[in-house]
């Protein structure tokens, strides 16, 4: 029988946080071994649940959620993110400029693939939330990366940014509060950002799902705001903030004058038509979720739990004799580095499956966010403090055994 040949578009596509490494881990699990999979941001695995009165929303409105509702979400949730967007000053955000879609995951695809010809250029953060590559090769554009450094405290360049700009150059995407490196962007970076975007024409696609995740007194700024009258597709959704990724609800509004998005808005909603709607059920939620009093304060203050879990990554790293961390200020995530006095060259990817064969951790490789050479790896703030205290200790013995494997020649300077 002739084989089964996919797409070729697939050939530049790359899912490593659900890849290669999480397959091995899978396996090592089926064989006894205990794995503390850190590769995910998925609160529900770590004993998170989402706030009662969201279950309780869906729970009451399961005989209402039978049929398809509309294409672009149930008007209950989409007026309560309006109301919602216009408080963070968004200007020109109606529930008909809104789309409801199972995750952001899809409105994700679903916004590029209503932007792009064959050939035009996106934007795209290096490391990036590497959905946001896939559906731009998917939809026939092509990545262009701007670099989010540490030394640049993981912050974008704008003369970079613009230096990068040609005829063919669309969207400028940006994740604020950043996954995976926790940046959280000043508002006069972004205001330098919205200049390049207006001086270019660019449809501003600002990916917010973190947007009340944020410690050590970080502030959230809404790129809608900036924006005003500009363009600008801003994405929230309740798998974070609210912790419940199972239930697949996610949106995206679009600000910005109507009369020069209006086309934009006619072919999403020709989209989200052809997939009919977004999961009913699960959309009951998104209004007690933006409506009542926000539940994440409590875990990301002093005393809750992702405080707690940042603070031990913090002190995992500074008691570590080979890493670098640029603290995270938002998100589920740090993106810490092996340093380049203890490492001449280095190999995240042997790292990560050592890591996973010798100690039984699973991270994520600095090279599965589109970063090219990368001494990177990411880890959530989702387990307990007492849990990546642990680990912090059996990636030491790691590193340490690859250190004393380095050549003499390249070993590090301070070795
Ligand atoms: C930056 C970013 N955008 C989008 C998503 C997708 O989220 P959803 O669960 O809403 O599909 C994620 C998930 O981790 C993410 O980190």
């Amino acid at each position: 029988m002739a084989s089964i040949i996919p797409s070729a578009h697939l050939a530049d596509v790359r899912y490593e946080i659900r890849g290669a490494l999480t397959r091995r881990a899978r396996e090592l699990e089926a064989a006894g071994l205990d794995i503390i999979k850190l590769n995910i941001g998925n609160p529900g695995r770590y004993g998170f649940e989402a706030p009662a009165h969201l279950r309780e929303a869906i729970a009451s409105h399961l005989h209402d959620s039978e049929a398809y509702g509309h294409e672009q979400g149930l008007e209950i949730a989409r007026e309560a993110i309006a109301a919602q967007q216009h408080r963070r000053g968004a200007q020109g955000v109606e529930p008909e400029r809104i789309f409801i879609g199972n995750g952001v995951s899809e409105l994700i695809d679903l916004s590029l693939r209503a932007l792009l010809q064959p050939g035009d250029e996106v934007l795209l953060p290096s490391p990036d939330y590497p959905l946001w590559s896939a559906a731009t090769i998917l939809n026939g554009g092509q990545p262009r990366y701007y670099r989010c450094l540490a030394a640049n405290a993981h912050f974008p360049d704008p003369q970079e940014i613009e230096s990068l700009i040609t005829p063919r150059t669309r969207a400028l995407v940006l994740i604020n509060p950043n996954n995976p490196t926790g940046a959280v962007y000043p508002r006069a970076l972004l205001q330098q950002l919205v200049a390049i975007a207006a001086r270019h024409r660019l449809l501003l696609l600002a990916d917010e799902i973190y947007d009340e995740i944020l410690y050590d007194g970080a502030t959230f700024q809404p790129l809608a705001e900036i924006a005003a009258d500009l363009p600008c597709l801003s994405f929230g959704g309740l798998s974070k903030v609210h912790r419940a990724c199972g239930y697949r609800v996610g949106w995206m509004s679009l600000s910005g004058d109507p009369v020069h998005t209006r086309a934009y808005r006619d072919a999403l909603q020709l989209l989200a038509a052809l997939r009919l709607c977004a999961n009913v059920t699960a959309q009951w939620a998104v209004a007690p979720a933006l409506q009542d009093a926000p539940t994440i304060g409590a875990l990301t203050a002093p005393g809750g739990r992702l405080h707690d879990a940042r603070d031990a990554v913090l002190r995992g790293v500074a008691g570590s004799d080979y890493l670098d961390l640029v603290a995270p200020h938002g998100a589920l995530y740090a993106f810490p580095q092996v340093r380049v006095d203890r490492f001449a060259s280095f190999d995240d990817e042997v790292f990560a499956l050592r890591l996973l064969e010798e100690e039984s951790v699973l991270v994520g490789p600095g090279s599965s966010f589109n970063l090219p050479r990368s001494r990177h790896f990411r880890l959530t703030l989702l387990p307990s403090s007492a849990q990546l205290r642990e680990v912090f200790v059996r990636v030491e013995r790691v590193l340490a055994r690859m250190a004393s494997e380095q050549p003499l020649q390249s070993a590090g300077v301070a070795a």
